[in-house]
């Protein structure tokens, strides 16, 4: 990381169904160069196709996840591993039945450990010693956050407790059912953690999305968009459908 502004790499491809199939073969990549690469993994609606992608890939032979590890970016706080809501259930259903991984190679942060700040602590450590973590993938937040690292965060933050913004209990409120509540505080990993990775691949796409992208990659490095962050690392591939960079003008 360093101080300066660096130029991501941007693809854009058609649509939503290219630009996962375009990141899975990234991620397959990294495997194929290193089997036992760890994985920094996000959840959330963009990486539901993403990781489909990827475990066809795994199905049609050559790499394999069997030596690789992997961190998830966060977790709920609250949430237990079995409720169909918490990034665990989210991992296990998504990433580990369908690519065969094992899943107790994945660590995510506990929401349900008895001190959240203590959790976040022991999920730092493990990343400072399991890590680096070879290719981190991210989402993006309609509102600019990169994990739950929500406008405000500063390029420092480490794995903590934080309380999420209004906008995105909203955006989130669509994978709850009618009458539950959205958990109002998660653990997650910081702006500096994941600017600790070798290499960050970051998927955005639909229209919800192209005023953050904007944001990202053309506004002010700084806290208002966590994302424009990313600019400090000399290793950022984007890969946006049409409509996530439809903001983008020449
Ligand atoms: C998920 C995460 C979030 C999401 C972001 C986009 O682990 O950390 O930053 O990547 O909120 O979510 P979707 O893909 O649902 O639009």
């Amino acid at each position: 990381m360093t101080e300066h502004d660096h130029s991501p790499a941007v693809t854009i491809l058609d649509d939503a169904a290219a630009a996962s199939e375009e990141a899975a073969r990234v991620i397959a990549a990294t495997l194929r160069d290193r089997p036992d690469a760890v994985l920094g993994l996000a959840t959330g609606g963009t990486m539901v196709p993403v990781y489909a992608s990827l475990a066809r890939m795994i199905a049609a032979g050559g790499i394999a996840l069997a030596r690789a590890r992997s961190f998830n970016l966060d977790e709920y706080v609250g949430l237990p591993p079995d409720h169909p809501q918490s990034y665990r259930h989210f991992m296990n259903t998504h990433f580990a039945t369908p690519t065969g991984m094992d899943p107790a190679r994945m660590d995510l942060p506990s929401g349900i450990a008895p001190d959240p700040q203590a959790e976040a602590a022991r999920y730092e450590a493990a990343l400072a010693s399991g890590g680096p973590v070879d290719l981190q993938l991210l989402g993006l937040g309609g509102n600019g956050h990169i994990g739950f690292n929500e406008p405000g965060s500063s390029a420092e933050s480490r794995t903590r407790v934080v309380t999420l913004d209004p906008r995105t209990v909203k955006d989130n409120a669509r994978f709850f059912g009618p009458g539950e509540e959205v958990p109002a505080r998660a653990i997650t990993m910081g702006i500096a953690s994941i600017l600790a990775a070798r290499r960050i691949l970051l998927v955005a796409t639909g229209p919800g999305k192209a005023a953050a992208v904007r944001a990202m990659l053309r506004g002010p490095v700084g806290p208002d968009c966590p994302a424009s962050f990313l600019r400090r690392h000399l290793a950022v591939t984007v890969i946006l459908d049409r409509a996530a960079a439809a903001d983008l003008t020449p």
